[in-house]
């Protein structure tokens, strides 16, 4: 396996693969003409209606290491970021196209993970057979509040989920919501919280069948995924407000990365992230501006979270980039 050391040597790049032609090295999922219909339909109502559209990325990316897949590589990513971003975006007003990965964390359902449903519901025995089942509250913590919320999302149409599972069916989906965005111009915003393999295994290089261990160690060779961000910026989404994030696990190279990111691709920001504190700070960098969001103690016991600091602070840039255009 070969490895990209971002930071280690100074003269690493940020932009380690051009891009070369998507549908040449990666496989187009059959159904996207349908999702891009379905998302530009989307945009084309919200935008119509005055609203702003963010596109969110959401979870990590599955890189199959066999045709008929047994083993694949994953990057670290739970989908909470993107999730909560949802929920916040949907409470400043944007409608939300959430480009997430299967089985990862989802808006609103997110606050009760590893919560057993069926401990919640009690089955009336006066009732039985009519299929009257009553919930436990106390085993679901504000769940009247948040079922009203995600009540009125949901009958306004404010919210439309998109899934990818294979780091395939993520660039292709990413390019049809490009393409779907772009009647809306300014008013459109991506926001890719998602964690990206950074390495692949062709399709022509890739064996059929599972690989066997009797056959001794394992050996890959893996190709460098094309940076997505410069394409998206550049030639899919040129009038579109953009957000990267940067996530590092050493904290000295973090903004190092994230202005470098900026200086090669060019967008609006870049929200730069450390593993291990990235639920409490995050710093938000642009072209001239460098701003730390911090959860204090007490905003972390009264149950803030970062990001909605951080959907205050991009929506606010996103105004002011909107109005530069007019
Ligand atoms: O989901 P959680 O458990 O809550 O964790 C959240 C998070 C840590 C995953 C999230 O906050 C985060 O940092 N997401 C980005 C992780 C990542 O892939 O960083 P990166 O440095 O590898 O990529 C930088 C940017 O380039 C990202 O915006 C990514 O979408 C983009 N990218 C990455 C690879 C690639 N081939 N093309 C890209 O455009």
């Amino acid at each position: 396996m070969s490895f990209y050391t971002a930071g280690v040597n100074p003269m690493a790049s940020c932009d380690p693969a051009a891009a070369g032609s998507l549908s040449e090295e990666f496989a187009v999922p059959a159904h996207v003409e349908e999702v891009r219909s379905v998302m530009e339909a989307f945009a084309v109502q919200h935008g119509a209606a005055g609203r702003r559209v963010v596109l969110i990325t959401s979870g990590d990316t599955k890189v199959p290491l066999e045709s008929r897949t047994v083993r694949f590589l994953d990057n670290f990513s739970s989908g909470r970021r993107g999730a909560s971003l949802a929920e916040y975006f949907l409470s400043q007003g944007y409608a939300v196209i959430f480009l997430h990965r299967q089985r990862s964390l989802y808006p609103y359902t997110r606050l009760y993970t590893g919560v057993n449903l069926l401990d919640c519901l009690t089955l009336d025995t006066v009732q039985e057979g009519t299929g009257l089942v009553t919930v436990d509250q106390t085993k679901l913590p504000n769940i009247t509040e948040v079922l009203k919320r995600y009540q009125a999302v949901k009958s306004a149409g404010l919210l439309l989920p998109v899934e990818f599972s294979t780091l395939s069916e993520y660039l292709h989906l990413l390019k049809a919501a490009a393409q779907a965005l772009s009647s809306i111009g300014s008013k459109a915003m991506f926001y890719l919280a998602a964690a990206v393999s950074d390495f692949y295994i062709p399709a022509s290089e890739m064996p059929e069948h599972k690989i066997q261990s009797s056959n001794g160690p394992l050996q890959i060779s893996m190709k460098m995924v094309p940076k997505i961000l410069k394409p998206l910026v550049k030639d899919w989404a040129p009038t579109a407000f953009v957000i990267s994030f940067k996530l590092e696990t050493d904290p000295s190279i973090l903004l190092e990365r994230a202005r470098c990111a900026l200086d090669t691709y060019k967008h609006q920001a870049v929200v730069a992230n450390v593993l291990d504190t990235r639920h409490g700070y995050v710093v938000v960098v642009t072209e001239d501006s460098q701003t730390e969001l911090v959860l204090t103690d007490e905003e972390a016991q009264r149950e803030v979270e970062i990001e909605d600091k951080i959907v205050r602070n991009l929506s606010h840039a996103h105004t002011q980039f909107i109005n530069q255009k007019v």
